[in-house]
């Protein structure tokens, strides 16, 4: 099995692939927050690499010098960088915690400046504000207008605007609008896109921008109604970049439900991304897979296996960062069963045994990584 896996992945290595950025996510900025009771406040602003951690700098040496990597996806929360109870706007906005600020460019400016690669900035917000104590549930959605405490589209654009102002001149930043929208109107994860997008445009950044659809922003129910919500396909071809450079963000788990929960494989990328590929043929659009995993076991390996195999042969995906390493997990899984464990570097599982590094990515994601990637330039999609 192992060998037949081998022989695969260099087939797919030497082919010219159209992944010019693959990676892993650095989540952590957002931890902290949870409370059984959903008590909103709980964990903040918490305490720098106690309960929150952007990465660790030796593991980004690992999967820059080793794996060869060029994109971390750095995830913080919208309540840490504009803290709710600023007196201006509902709290969202312009006006940053400089000190959270600054711990957070300092993980960025590391991947950017000092390793050469590329940092997708990650919102891990769920398109809510306001209240994290439960995510993904909990907070205002952004833009809701009959919530007398949601903050409002222009306070999204206000936000975004000023974020991209303090990454303008660094062209290894890709901007990620928000990270997994869902049980909303897909009308305005559209307006909400298009404010940020907007908004950074209006700062004069020049790099590519990620943007989400809804419903989880999955790959697989990307032409699908989901919780009554129209499709992301009947609104997001809409949205409008003067650079046109923006691409489409999925995420697509490999299990049952495509939650990322199970440590069985049961759900194939090809067979569940064909309609969303047709729809990004159909509008000339590109797309990242900004979250993806499978358990550590062999049948996940082909799976995952087949999915970048997929990305890889198919020009409408640019692409890839696996779900997720980050300094402070733990022995916790970052997906797909509890006995996962996560990708970061030298650590364990929940049973003592070696982490998801040492299994998922080695077997399943390393062989895939292409030797052809983003090295330089301002973040586009095209090398
Ligand atoms: C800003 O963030 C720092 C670091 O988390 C925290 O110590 C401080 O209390 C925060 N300030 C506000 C106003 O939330
Ligand atoms: C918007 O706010 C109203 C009033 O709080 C609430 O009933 C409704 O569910 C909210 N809509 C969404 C999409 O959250
Ligand atoms: C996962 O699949 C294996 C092999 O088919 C099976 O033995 C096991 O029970 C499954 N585990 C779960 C949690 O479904
Ligand atoms: C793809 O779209 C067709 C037409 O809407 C639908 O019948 C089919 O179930 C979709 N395929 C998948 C795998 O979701
Ligand atoms: C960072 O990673 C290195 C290498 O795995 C490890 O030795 C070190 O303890 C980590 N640092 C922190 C603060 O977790």
């Amino acid at each position: 099995m192992l060998y037949k896996f081998a022989a695969l992945s260099s087939l797919v290595a030497t082919a010219s692939s159209k992944i010019i950025y693959a990676g892993v996510s650095e989540s952590g900025g957002e931890f902290g927050v949870y409370s059984n009771t959903a008590t909103p406040g709980t964990g903040l602003p918490g305490r720098f690499g106690v309960d929150y951690a952007f990465i660790n700098k030796t593991t980004v040496d690992i999967f820059v010098d080793q794996e060869k990597i060029n994109i971390f996806r750095i995830t913080f929360l919208m309540e840490r960088m504009c803290p709710v109870n600023f007196a201006t706007g509902k709290g969202l906005g312009s006006k940053f915690n400089e000190t959270y600020f600054s711990e957070y460019a300092d993980a960025v400016n590391y991947v950017t400046n000092v390793k050469g690669a590329y940092a997708l900035i990650d919102p891990h917000n769920y398109m809510r504000y306001n209240d994290p104590s439960q995510q993904p549930g909990t907070g205002s959605v952004i833009g809701n207008t009959t919530d007398p405490r949601a903050a409002a589209s222009a306070d999204f654009k206000a936000f975004w605007n000023e974020l991209a102002s303090r990454f303008r001149t660094n062209p290894r930043v890709v901007f990620g609008i928000q990270n997994e929208p869902h049980d909303m109107p897909t009308s305005l994860v559209l307006q909400n896109d298009q404010y940020a997008i907007d908004g950074i445009r209006e700062a004069g950044a020049p790099q590519l921008i990620l943007a989400p659809g809804n419903g989880y922003t999955g790959g697989h129910s990307w032409t699908q109604a989901s919780q009554g919500d129209a499709p992301s396909s009947e609104y997001l071809y809409k949205l409008v970049d003067p650079l046109k450079n923006t691409a489409i963000e999925v995420h697509e788990y490999l299990d049952v439900d495509f939650s990322g929960g199970h440590v069985n494989c049961t759900s194939p990328g090809p067979t569940y991304l064909a309609n969303l590929t047709s729809w990004l043929q159909q509008h000339n659009l590109k797309a990242v897979v900004g979250e993806f995993g499978g358990g550590a076991n062999q049948n996940c390996y082909q799976y995952i296996d087949d999915l970048l195999t997929y990305l890889a042969d198919n020009d409408e995906y640019v692409g890839w960062i696996a779900w997720a390493a980050g300094p402070i997990w733990g022995t916790s899984s970052a997906c797909c069963g509890q006995d996962t464990g996560n990708l970061e570097p030298n650590t364990l599982n929940d049973l003592g045994q070696p982490g998801a590094f040492d299994t998922v990515w080695k077997n399943a994601i390393h062989p895939n990584i292409p030797k052809v990637l983003k090295r330089s330039g301002v973040s586009s999609l095209t090398l």
